[in-house]
Order: C-alpha cells, then structure tokens, then sequence
C-alpha cells in the first residue's frame, strides 16, 4: 500500500493538481519545493519539504519515509536554454538518485508527447524533448518500479472533464492533441494504484468521444 507519496514540482500547475488528487485518496502527500516555490492555498496544510535539486543530502532527507515519488518538476520557459538539460534531464537522475539511495522504490515521471524527438518546434526551447527522453531514460534503466507519463499539450481547463476519457497509448503512437493537467494529475494517481503501469511508458491525450474508463482496462491491447 502507498500511502506517503511525494511530489515534486508541486508548485507546478500539474504538480499542485497531483497532490490535490492524491489528497482526495487514501494517500498522504508531501510536496518537494525549491525554497522560493509558491503553492496554492489548497495544499498550505500539507507537508512541505524545501530543497534544491543540486542538493543530494537535502533530496535525501525530504524523501525519508516516503513510499512513492511523482516528478512534475520542468524547466519554466525563460532566455536561459539550458534549463531543461539542468531540471528534466540532470534534476530527474538527481531525484532517481535519491529514491535508490533512500529505498522509494515507486515512481512516476511526467514527461511529454514526443520526448527523444530531435525535429520538433518544441526543441527550440533547450533542445527540451532530448533532455526530457534523458530523463526517462535515467528511470527506465533505475532498477526502481517506474512509470512515464507523457502528456500531450496541457491545458488548464477544468470544465467538462467528467465526461471526457483519457487516450492511453504505447509510446511513440500519439504527437499531438492535447489534455487538461487535471487530467494529467488524475492519470499519474492512477498510474500509482495500477502494478500494471510499471515498466511502462504511457502516452495521454483526452477527448471528449473518448469515454472515461480505468487505466487497468485500457492497458490491455496497449503494446
Ligand atoms: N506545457 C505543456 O504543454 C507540456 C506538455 C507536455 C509535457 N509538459 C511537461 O509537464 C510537466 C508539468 O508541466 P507544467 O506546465 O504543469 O509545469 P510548471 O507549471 O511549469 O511547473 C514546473 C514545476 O517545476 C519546478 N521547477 C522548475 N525548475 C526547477 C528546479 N531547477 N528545481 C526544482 N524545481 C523546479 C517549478 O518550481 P517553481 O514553482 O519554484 O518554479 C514548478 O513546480 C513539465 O515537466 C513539462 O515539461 C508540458
């Protein structure tokens, strides 16, 4: 049973949403932060852990007695391009580093839609989706029960998202379209509660000709 479960990048707008999502479950969430993070006044009760990715001993610490860790850190958008190659792909095996250190053996990462695709507008930004398959593939070969995540376009719509369903894929099958980061967050705490899901990437865009259904169904046929 995962009852702890960090978050990291939980100041994020996909972060704040998986904590909020875990709260609503039998999970007992711990936010990681960098000291200046803002988190929203929905999740100022939860435990809050402030630590630099460069810190290995802080990392270490924030992550004792936690029993899965959800990456949603990210390099922001800014003029400094090495952002993603410090926080998607080096912050990522940072944190994995961490979790093999202190014995979290569950983790899911967010990461994108076309990650480890070299043509693509979106590697204008730091060559982001090179650092980003670094980052995954750091977890793949981690020995620890891991999950990917790769979102499509993320929104921040909350409307309508009750009747709208979740398209899971293998990887490599979906390049764009798009997905409310509720969604996201809903599809990393299930991705918690599904054995299934280890060992997998797991591509996800939503739509509303998609009906909801369970991630358990949906692996079945995904190769
Ligand atoms: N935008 C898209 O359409 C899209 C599509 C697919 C995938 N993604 C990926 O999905 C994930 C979530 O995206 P989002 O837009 O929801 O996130 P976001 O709002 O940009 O939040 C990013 C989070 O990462 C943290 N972070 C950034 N640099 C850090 C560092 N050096 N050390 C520690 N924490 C750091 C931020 O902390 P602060 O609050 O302190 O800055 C924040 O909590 C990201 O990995 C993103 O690349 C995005």
């Amino acid at each position: 049973m995962l009852t702890t479960v960090a978050v990291s990048g939980a100041s994020g707008k996909t972060g704040f949403r998986v904590a909020e999502e875990l709260l609503k479950g039998p999970f007992n969430p711990r936010l990681l932060l960098q000291p200046s993070s803002v988190v929203p006044p929905s999740l100022s009760e939860v435990d809050q852990r402030r630590v630099r990715l460069s810190d290995p001993v802080g990392l270490e610490a924030s992550l004792q007695g936690v029993d899965a860790l959800v990456i949603a850190t990210g390099a922001r958008p800014s003029v400094d391009l090495s952002g993603p190659m410090r926080v998607d792909a080096w912050g990522v095996q940072r944190q994995i580093t961490a979790c093999q250190r202190v014995g979290v053996s569950r983790v899911v990462l967010v990461s994108s839609l076309c990650a480890g695709r070299l043509r693509h507008p979106l590697n204008f930004f730091g060559l982001i989706l090179l650092w980003k398959r670094v980052g995954e593939r750091a977890l793949e070969r981690s020995g620890l029960d891991w999950t990917v995540i790769r979102p499509g376009g993320l929104s921040e719509r909350e409307e309508g998202l009750e009747t709208e369903g979740v398209v899971w894929t293998g990887p490599d099958q979906q390049d764009s379209a798009s997905i409310p980061r509720r969604l996201v967050a809903r599809c990393c705490v299930e991705a918690l509660e599904t054995p299934e899901s280890i060992g997998r990437i797991l591509e996800v865009t939503s739509s509303a000709q998609q009906p909801p259904g369970a991630l358990q169904e949906r692996l079945t046929g995904i190769e």
